[in-house]
């Protein structure tokens, strides 16, 4: 039994129509400390997965697992990054990581002002930790986010699509402080990644899932990624395995690699 437990699982919604069944057949086992990256087009069931490991969905199907025990809602052993950022409007920056990390940790006021005031440095968002979500960039929106997640230290972290908003820079320095928080944790700390970067899944991720196009999306295929750690961006990228799975990967993603495939040529 892995630590987390994915069998047989479906989830469908009500719609006016009828009953939109958003995926099903999945089964995945994740084990403690591995990063797994999900990928697929737009609306073929990442977050609803997402959601229900989180347990803010209860599956209509199936079951996941965490620890041996089934998920039945959210809790402090996972820590989430939505894709919408979830910040709550009322609470400044700083206030919206305090209430996160005042709920769930056991220490002392000042050990846990300490703790934010990190998590905003790692972000480089402590000048603007007065600031309301209303008053932020969407970049910045998501670096609270990451940084009220990190600040939780969970077991388990939960990332929708945690780099989306961000600037190639500010992406590249986040997935470095991601990999250090997985190494200070003696990699120890199981992480699920939704993105649609295929180079960031491949230089974060032990193991990529790929899911089908919806409705009733399955996974399509695991790809095994055996890069030896740490892994240097500029080394990986020349490195004949990577190319091998960045070619799969767009090949199972892509139907189309240039203009002329859409039946369009350029006539002087
Ligand atoms: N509460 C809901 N009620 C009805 N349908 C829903 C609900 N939540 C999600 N869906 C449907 O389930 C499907 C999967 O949605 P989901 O948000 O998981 O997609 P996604 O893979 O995360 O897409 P994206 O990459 O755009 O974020 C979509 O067709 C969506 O419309
Ligand atoms: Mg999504």
């Amino acid at each position: 039994m892995s630590y987390l437990e994915i069998k047989d699982l479906e989830i469908s919604f009500p719609t006016p129509e009828g009953k939109y069944v958003a995926v099903r057949d999945i089964n995945l086992s994740i084990e403690k400390g591995e990063i797994i990256s999900i990928i697929g087009h737009s609306g073929c069931g990442k977050s609803t997965i997402m959601n229900a490991i989180g347990g803010m969905t209860i599956p209509t199907g199936g079951s996941v697992e965490l620890a041996g025990k089934k998920i039945k809602g959210p809790g402090p052993d996972r820590g989430i990054v939505f894709q919408n950022y979830s910040l709550l409007p009322w609470l400044t920056v700083y206030q919206n990581i305090f209430q996160a990390v005042d709920a769930v940790m056991d220490c002392s006021k000042k050990e846990k002002q300490e703790i934010v005031t990190n998590n905003l440095s790692m972000v480089s968002l402590l000048q603007h930790k007065d600031k309301l979500p209303g008053q932020l960039s969407g970049g910045m929106k998501q670096r609270v986010a990451i940084a009220r997640a990190f600040a939780i230290n969970p077991g388990v972290l939960l990332l929708d699509e945690p780099f989306g908003a961000l600037d190639a820079l500010t992406k590249g320095t986040m997935q470095l402080e991601l990999l250090k928080l997985w190494n200070l944790s003696g990699r120890d700390k199981t992480i699920v990644m939704i993105t649609h970067d295929i180079e960031e899944a491949i230089f974060l991720s032990d193991r990529i899932v790929v899911l089908n196009n919806g409705p009733a999306s399955t996974i399509r295929e695991i790809e095994n990624v055996h890069l030896p750690r740490p892994r240097n961006k500029i080394e990986i990228v020349k490195m004949p395995e990577y190319l091998e799975i960045r070619d799969r990967l767009l090949h199972l993603l892509t139907d189309k690699f240039s203009v002329e495939d859409m039946g369009v040529v350029y006539k002087k």
